[in-house]
């Protein structure tokens, strides 16, 4: 904490880090969260948002050392994780067994593959569905079964979608078909879940920085990347900026809000 002296009478204190009063409806205090695709890029910043709202967190991954890595940062006392490849129903099985009554889920596990339409194959194709929208579809059926989401708590589902499932970005088929069941997907499952007060929105990112985006800039010449860049008003996105819209959108600050699609994008839709 340290203070600062402006030029007239006021002596503002500046608190260092982020410390969330308990009582605003912004905090997630008291409240525990899964977050499927917690061990790299948007997954693990929203973690951190999570915990920084005062929050616990539940991460899932494959990756083991990474999710221990997040475990490590966030502390033992705030979080925790299961290893779990959410392609394979044995461990969609096992993941949801394995976790208590939670207050929400956030689905943002996601692969990318790019393949002009007359090269598709159906193995690549699949492997895309499962990972970006049955492990979605799966995992929320299962923890509706099992009665893993907590009823009338507002309790919470967030979809990371993506822009891609609005435009028409050539050799990005099954990426963008993907995303675009789960944004539909999304609306039946808050139709079904509303009579239960629990919330589903989706979010659609735009070009975010993480290592699913250089996946696709590595393909990309560095004008191609350049000038996509300078179409951004507000540049690329980070993943903290997905991160802060959904823990707006897991705590009760947005109770009102259900069935809804939120466009991340630094203004670059609005212009192409
Ligand atoms: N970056 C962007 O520009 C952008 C834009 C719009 C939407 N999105 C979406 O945001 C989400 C997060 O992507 P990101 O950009 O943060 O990329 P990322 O850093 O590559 O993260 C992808 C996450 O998905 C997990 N994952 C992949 N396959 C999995 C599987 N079979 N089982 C369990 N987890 C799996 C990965 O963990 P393991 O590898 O450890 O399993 C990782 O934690 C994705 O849904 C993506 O489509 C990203």
């Amino acid at each position: 904490m340290h203070e600062f002296s402006g030029n007239g009478n006021i002596t503002l204190i500046i608190q260092d880090g982020f410390h969330m009063d308990q009582s605003s409806p912004f905090s997630l205090s008291g409240k525990i969260f899964v977050v499927a695709g917690a061990s790299s890029g948007i997954g693990l910043a929203i973690c951190h948002s999570i915990v920084k709202a005062g929050g616990k967190v539940i991460g899932l991954a494959r990756r083991e050392e990474r999710l221990q890595a997040m475990v490590n940062e966030l502390g033992k006392e705030n979080a925790s994780y299961i290893k779990a490849d959410l392609s394979k129903d044995e461990d969609i099985t096992h993941v949801v067994d394995q976790i208590p009554e939670v207050n929400g889920y956030v689905h943002a596990t996601g692969i990318i593959k790019l393949s002009p339409l007359k090269f598709l194959k159906r193995e690549t194709l699949e492997e895309i569905m499962n990972v970006n929208y049955f492990s979605m579809v799966l995992t929320l059926a299962e923890m509706t079964k099992k009665k893993k989401i907590k009823k009338q708590a507002y309790s919470s589902i967030v979809l990371i979608s993506s822009i891609n499932a609005l435009v028409g970005s050539k050799s990005n088929l099954m990426y963008a078909g993907s995303k675009g069941a789960m944004s539909s997907a999304s609306r039946v499952i808050a139709n079904e879940l509303a009579g239960q007060k629990i919330r589903v929105n989706t979010i659609k990112p735009a070009m975010v920085d993480t290592d699913l985006a250089s996946d696709v800039q590595d393909l990309l010449s560095k004008e191609t990347i350049d000038k996509d860049k300078e179409s951004y008003p507000f540049g690329y996105g980070t993943p903290e900026d997905v991160a802060n819209t959904t823990v707006f959108l897991l705590s009760d600050a947005s109770k009102w809000i259900t069935g809804q699609s939120f466009i991340l994008d630094g203004g670059w839709l609005n212009l192409v």
